[in-house]
């Protein structure tokens, strides 16, 4: 298993957004490299980069149609040849974004599926007996080429879905997991990713991982599906890592997945901390983690040490932490982003809290999630320093808030989020037990604080994080020993109380 998972902390970057180094509005590989010395310096270790290949972008690129080869806008496959050799020397690693569900309609595979004369990729998608026959509950296409069928789509309606079969076939037109089609389809999908693998990308970050299988309500399907994948790379190449977006970590770890991210949907409650009208993270103290806490129990317990857990601070398909809170919450959102178990995510600009940008037209398939998708904020520079481009030119607007945070900004500010975050980083990455596979335990979810305790190897650290404008505390007989992290006022210890001072975190050694 790819060890630098044990380590590792995430940068999440979308590179239309991120660094553009020839002008034309638009980020690319190139500019990634640039700025590979920023991410390391910030602490990340690894990145998942959002899809980079060639597309209509009408799902800005999570509709492909070609997978084996890098989109113009962003460079060459040999420019990510770079890429991969420059982080390899940094010892840093990067999962790339397989879209395997399904494809664009430009594809080669779906111009071939879409001919009314048998071929070998007619069965490639998942298509009905007839042109008025609706596959049931999932959305469609119809009337659009010469076959007379109906095909189903996944997202949007550019986007087919490729056929892996159903797990429990009810009409004519539902292959069986078995059928030769779907058996081939999975093929076609191992080898690319063998393609990328051997040119050095060291795994994938998989797109909407538990819906490849239809009719399969228990995830039983896909779980048998991705266990062929894994049995792939173990002979193949071991050292791959694989994240899914799933959201279900009690199914996808079963899958041999090595982590599955907590999303703003499923059943994770992940948003009770984040993104509600009372997030637990507010300074105003009404938010609860109390739920959150039992399903990460129960997933915890479910997952039995087999895999990891991944909350990421965003994503490109979320409103962007800031929309609720300030830079002192923000803080407090770290502290605990940055101490859990599983690996950290953090999504491209949110290390300086970047806004979510209100009111824009939406870009490439991107409607509401297009202002979470805007330009990175560099310097005090021209389009801060995203890009030399005019301004009208830029792939999606600035964030046009003259006050906007920037690296350079945030830099030289020993108190602002990105030294915050810089802080937590460097303490993480000196206690194992505060790492991806350290031990944890909730010891107070009841209301603020949220507390917990992360151990290793006979290390203990007792986290406590107390967002709320109150002070609070819990019982709890425990003997501090060091603190190692301190944000706000503090926490005390002793006399079998625990005690947080209003908006303050502390991580400390416990006996
Ligand atoms: C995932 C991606 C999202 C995309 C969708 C369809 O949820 O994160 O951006 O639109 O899948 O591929
Ligand atoms: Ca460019």
């Amino acid at each position: 298993m790819a060890k630098w998972l044990d380590n590792a902390i995430f940068y999440e970057i979308y590179p239309q957004s991120f660094c553009d180094s020839n002008g034309d509005g638009i980020g690319d590989i190139q500019g990634i490299i640039s700025k590979l010395d920023y991410i390391q310096e910030l602490g990340c270790n690894a990145i998942w980069l959002n899809p980079c290949f060639v597309s209509p972008f009408g799902d800005a690129g999570y509709d492909v149609a070609d997978y084996y080869t890098v989109a113009p806008r962003y460079g060459t496959n040999e420019d990510i040849k770079r890429l991969f050799a420059e982080l390899h020397k940094r010892d840093m690693h990067i999962l790339l974004d397989l879209v395997p569900g399904h494809t664009s309609v430009q594809h080669e595979w779906f111009k071939e599926s879409m001919k009314a004369e048998r071929n070998e990729f007619t069965d490639r998608y998942v298509w009905t007996d007839g042109i008025w026959e609706e596959p049931q509950g999932m959305s469609s296409i119809k009337g659009f080429c010469d076959r007379e069928a109906c095909c189903a789509v996944n997202f949007f309606s550019i986007q087919p879905a490729l056929n892996y079969g159903f797990y429990k076939p009810e009409k004519p037109w539902q292959m069986s997991m078995d059928d030769e089609a779907p058996k081939a389809t999975l093929e076609a999908m191992m080898d690319v990713m063998r393609f990328w693998l051997k040119m050095g990308c060291d795994g994938f970050r998989v797109d909407m991982a538990h819906s490849l299988v239809k009719n399969d309500e228990d995830g039983k399907g896909n779980i048998i599906l991705w266990n062929k994948v894994r049995d792939f790379l173990d002979k193949e190449f071991p050292e791959a890592a694989m994240v899914s977006e799933w959201g279900e970590p009690d199914k996808s770890l079963q899958a041999g997945f090595h982590m599955d991210f907590l999303l703003h949907f499923g059943p994770s409650h992940y948003n009770d901390l984040f993104r509600c009208d009372e997030p637990f993270f507010s300074k105003r103290g009404k938010g609860s983690a109390k739920e959150f806490v039992k399903k990460y129990n129960e997933n915890y317990a479910k997952s039995g040490g087999k895999g990891l857990i991944c909350i990421p601070s965003g994503n490109h398909d979320m409103y962007r932490l800031a929309k609720w809170f300030d830079t002192d919450e923000l803080k407090m959102c770290f502290a605990f982003l940055l101490s859990m178990s599983g690996a950290p995510f953090i999504y491209y600009g949110d290390e300086i809290g970047m806004r979510y940008v209100e009111g824009l037209t939406s870009v490439e398939g991107g409607f509401e999630r297009t202002g979470s998708r805007s330009p990175m904020q560099w310097d005090g520079s021209v389009n801060a320093g995203f890009s030399a481009a005019r301004a009208d030119r830029l792939y999606i607007k600035m964030d046009p808030d003259e006050d906007r945070p920037t690296v350079e900004k945030q830099t030289k500010d020993d108190n602002s989020l990105l030294s915050e975050i810089k802080r937590i980083i460097a303490v993480r990455k000196k206690h194992k037990a505060l790492q991806s596979k350290g031990k944890l335990e909730f010891v107070y979810a009841e209301d603020y604080p949220l507390a917990y305790i992360r151990s290793c190897e006979g290390e203990k650290i007792l986290v406590v994080i107390n967002p709320s404008d109150k002070e609070c505390s819990f019982e709890l007989d425990a003997r501090a020993e060091e603190s190692i992290y301190r944000l706000g006022k503090g926490v005390t210890v002793g006399s079998g109380k625990v005690t947080a001072l209003p908006q303050s975190a502390e991580f400390i050694k416990i006996g």
